[in-house]
């Protein structure tokens, strides 16, 4: 919050906080009327009742609450042989890919299990690299190869590795690829114009937002070049994005600045959370290469770097994580699956999830959306992060058009 010293000042900032205030309530009744032919009911500012409090004599923002969304049927599938925090997950035709990931916040899998969406089951579980990272990968494919950049490297709030490795699906064999200039914790990455494009990510402390934005060279799973060739910043840094090549143009979506740190001097390097912000920033680069801002999220969402699919031109996100509770100070998950179109430029909630969760990780196959592990919240009630899953669900997906 922004403190301001004398009087003239406050009555601006008053001002200032009226006139967001307006903004966000027109900019959410106006998505929400573009998206009200799937809503039963028109869609509003949903506050849960326990804090539309008159006694407390405060405006809470609403970006921490749930959205109004249709309900949607989920199907219960064949769970992940294990549950995964932070995991990393790449879809190659029927198969998703699912890698690495927290177990508990003590312990890292250091392997990679696949789901084949023909026959809806689990299998083919095979070994990462020892060096490579186990959580907060940057990872795309070209749908052969994979390719695995940088992240944290072991449990808790450990340091990160610019190790960077790239997978041949076809023969499980891996290879190395130049590291990164310098390592980052959950980097944008994304194949773009025969590049590997890295950006933002959390700085070596973990906290800091990265605004650094490299490339390499690549094709068939080699490196063309030596070296990282720097490009343009990224305007807004941070970790936990969303971030999608279609059509020629780099879309990087949500994320946040800020996250765990490891408690100084500690052994173990044992989390201790800091402060954050989520945001609902969209950015795009195309052929000009100069950063464009689109259309915000609905609400502020982070932890959905493979939380996406792309079906029909739009952008599909599952669940994430928003701002946290004004009043408890308590994290907040998201139960909400949207839609960005990419042929209007809107936003649109096209359903509920069967609990509120993070770090999900997506695959779309023969009309269904599935969705499997991360960690869901404490209940209905309650939408704090508690349990780290390992459950497979599918919906069948209805667009908004
Ligand atoms: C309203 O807020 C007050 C103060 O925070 C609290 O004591 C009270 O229980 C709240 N009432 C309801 C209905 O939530
Ligand atoms: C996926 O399942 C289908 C149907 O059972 C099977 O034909 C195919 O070989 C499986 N793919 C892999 C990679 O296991
Ligand atoms: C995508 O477009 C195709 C062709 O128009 C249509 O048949 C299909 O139902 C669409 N998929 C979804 C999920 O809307």
């Amino acid at each position: 919050m922004v403190r301001v010293p004398v009087k003239v000042g406050s009555a601006k900032f008053v001002i200032i906080c009226v006139g967001l205030l307006g903004f966000a309530v027109v900019a959410n009744f106006l998505w929400a009327s573009s998206s009200s032919t799937l809503t039963s009911k028109p869609a509003t500012l949903v506050i849960p009742k326990s804090h539309n409090n008159a006694s407390s004599g405060r405006f809470l923002s609403a970006a921490y609450a749930d959205l109004d969304a249709p309900q949607l049927r989920w199907q219960k599938m064949a769970a992940a042989p294990v549950p995964r925090l932070d995991g990393a997950a790449i879809q190659i035709r029927n198969l998703l890919f699912v890698f690495a990931g927290y177990g508990t916040i003590d312990f890292v899998h250091s392997h990679v299990d696949v789901y084949n969406f023909t026959d809806n089951t689990w299998g083919g579980r095979f070994d990462m690299p020892k060096e490579m990272a186990h959580s907060h990968l940057g990872m795309v494919t070209d749908g052969r190869y994979i390719y695995v950049v940088t992240g944290q490297y072991g449990p808790q709030c450990r340091g990160p590795t610019a190790r960077t490795f790239v997978l041949d699906t076809e023969t499980k064999q891996w290879r190395d690829l130049p590291p990164l200039p310098l390592p980052r914790y959950a980097p944008a990455t994304q194949l773009w114009r025969g590049r590997l494009h890295v950006m933002g990510g959390s700085k070596e402390n973990r906290h800091t937002p990265g605004l650094e934005h490299w490339s390499l060279a690549v094709k068939d799973g080699k490196a063309l070049e030596n070296e990282w060739r720097s490009e343009i910043p990224i305007p807004r840094g941070g970790p936990h994005r969303a971030c999608v090549v279609v059509d020629d143009r780099l879309y990087v979506i949500g994320g946040q600045e800020g996250d765990f740190m490891a408690k100084p001097g500690s052994p173990i390097f044992k989390c201790s959370r800091r402060q954050e912000v989520v945001y609902t920033d969209v950015y795009m680069l195309d052929d000009k290469m100069k950063w464009k801002m689109l259309p915000p999220m609905p609400k502020p969402n982070s932890h959905i770097e493979f939380a996406w699919a792309l079906v029909n031109n739009s952008i599909v996100i599952v669940g994430g994580t928003t701002e946290k509770h004004p009043v408890t100070k308590k994290m907040v998950l998201n139960g909400e699956v949207v839609q960005f179109n990419l042929n209007t430029l809107k936003w649109s909630v096209i359903g509920k999830l069967p609990y509120r969760v993070k770090t999900t990780l997506v695959g779309f196959w023969n009309g269904w959306l599935y969705f499997t592990s991360g960690q869901r919240d404490k209940g209905p009630e309650d939408p704090s992060p508690k349990k780290v899953i390992g459950e497979m669900w599918r919906t069948k997906l209805k667009l908004n058009e």
